[in-house]
């Protein structure tokens, strides 16, 4: 009895330990199986991810990633989005990516990466990964634009520049939770303090985060992004010495379509029938204006919005930008440029029509000028061009939110607590003229003329 007893036991037990075996078998190849996943060295892993248009949006879009070691063959994988998951790992189009070394300030290197992707269909959601074979992103997806006009909505930051992780973060945050769905982000310049610091492009491409892989970026250059030699010699002289961020064209990928001398930092885009212009205040401003007339006179679109860092009328007395007012604003009168949308002043302000320099009816034909700040650098308001603003208002971190309709465009300016801040209302007639409807700082929207809905 008692060795059938132990015999049962030892056969429990050897069935015990078996259970046991087999179980860490099974834990021992999910492992494996894992960690085939893990990036082999962080280093080829791709950061500061960020999605721009070079090219058409209804049929391309451009990556740019980067690498502290060097990337051999780096490419970007590419296919329409799907919700099932097994095509991700099916058949996928590579793309090469081009690479470019930078040195930084501390004389370490980094690389930077770009993937054109084209020949895309319009209106599509594509899942997309960039890196090597040595290290990838994760997928990502964005959408392309469609190629009539369509309804959609984007995101206007002023200055982001100062303390970016620690307080412009939050007001990016409201705003991408404000419009999850925004087309794309417009930053008008000055997204960082000192040009050419690692550190602080680090913290704005981290308080972006993974916003920056899906949703697209249009920015312009500030004067904080270039860096001046003020010295003895160029003060006493007059001379202006200043010289691009050494980041800005590497790690991003705007149009080339600008005037030479001035690529990636001027250029346009057409986005479902609103023609995007991106011009640069802090240089060359004469030989921007035959590029802009071009730009202008021969332009299909029904919308035309205009991206500049220095305000046409400054909110603060003498920081006032004469040049660009006399070479520009003229255009802007003799094309019908519906918004200007600016920065630098760190302040919020907004004109109503504005037509030679002056202030005009409503209905008459004008330009809207918006000046806004999103960082926390605030600048007290004493402006020399009161004439012209319906609104004046500083103190507050703000964002805004376009919305674009075939015949009207709806504007609110909020604040990064998500409180209206200002709003108003464009209506385009069928003659191409536009009747401004201004609501301000009222929260009462059953007072707005049209409820707007984007799909
Ligand atoms: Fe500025
Ligand atoms: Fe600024």
């Amino acid at each position: 009895m008692t060795n059938l007893i132990e015999t049962l036991n030892n056969k429990r037990w050897l069935g015990m330990v078996l259970v046991f075996l087999i179980a860490v078998l099974l834990i021992a190849s999910d492992v494996d199986t894992k960690a085939e996943e893990v990036p082999i060295d962080p280093d080829l892993t791709p950061q500061r991810v960020v999605l721009t248009w070079s090219g058409d949006p209804a049929t391309s879009m451009s990556v740019v990633w980067r690498t502290k070691k060097p990337l051999v063959e780096p490419f970007g994988l590419i296919l329409e989005a799907s919700h099932d998951p097994r095509v991700l790992d099916g058949e996928v189009l590579r793309t090469p990516a081009l690479s470019e070394r930078m040195i930084l300030e501390a004389s370490e290197t980094c690389y930077y990466h770009t993937v054109n992707f084209v020949n895309l269909d319009p209106g599509r959601i594509y899942s997309y990964r960039v890196g090597s074979d040595l290290g990838l992103s994760e997928w990502n997806h964005f959408t392309t634009a469609k190629t009539e006009h369509e309804p959609f909505e984007f995101i206007y930051m002023g200055d982001a520049q100062n303390d970016v992780l620690s307080h412009w973060s939050r007001t990016i945050r409201q705003a991408i939770m404000d419009a999850p769905d925004a087309a794309f982000i417009v930053h008008a310049g000055d997204l960082v303090n000192h040009p050419n610091s690692d550190r602080e492009w680090a913290e704005w491409f981290e308080a972006l985060g993974w916003a920056n892989r899906i949703i697209p970026c249009l920015a312009t250059p500030g004067n904080h992004e270039y860096r001046s030699n003020k010295s003895l010699k160029n003060r006493l002289l007059g001379i202006r010495d200043q010289k691009l961020s050494r980041f800005w064209n590497p790690q991003f990928a705007f149009p080339e379509n600008g005037p030479e001398g001035l690529l990636e930092t001027v250029y346009y885009i057409d986005y479902q029938g609103v023609r995007f212009i991106a011009l640069n205040s802090n240089e060359m401003i004469e030989e921007q204006v035959p590029w802009l007339e071009k730009v202008l006179s021969d332009n299909p679109n029904r919308w035309t919005v205009v991206i500049v860092h220095h305000p046409l009328y400054a909110t603060r007395q003498k920081r006032d930008n004469p040049e660009i007012r006399k070479a520009w604003t003229p255009l802007f009168d003799k094309y019908g440029v519906d918004l200007v949308l600016t920065g630098h002043d760190h302040s919020y302000a907004r004109t109503g029509k504005v037509h030679g320099n002056r202030s005009v009816a409503n209905d008459a034909p004008g330009t809207i000028y918006v000046v806004s700040v999103s960082g926390p650098k605030m600048y007290e308001i004493n402006s020399d061009h009161d004439e012209v603003y319906k609104m004046l208002a500083g103190d507050a971190q703000l964002y805004q939110i376009l919305k674009i309709e075939n015949d009207h465009i709806a504007f609110e300016s909020k604040t990064c607590l998500g409180d209206l801040h200002d709003s108003f209302e464009l209506i385009k007639k069928n003659d191409g003229s536009s009747v401004l409807l201004d609501y301000g700082s009222t929260n009462d929207t059953a007072n707005h003329e049209i409820a707007f809905q984007i799909p």
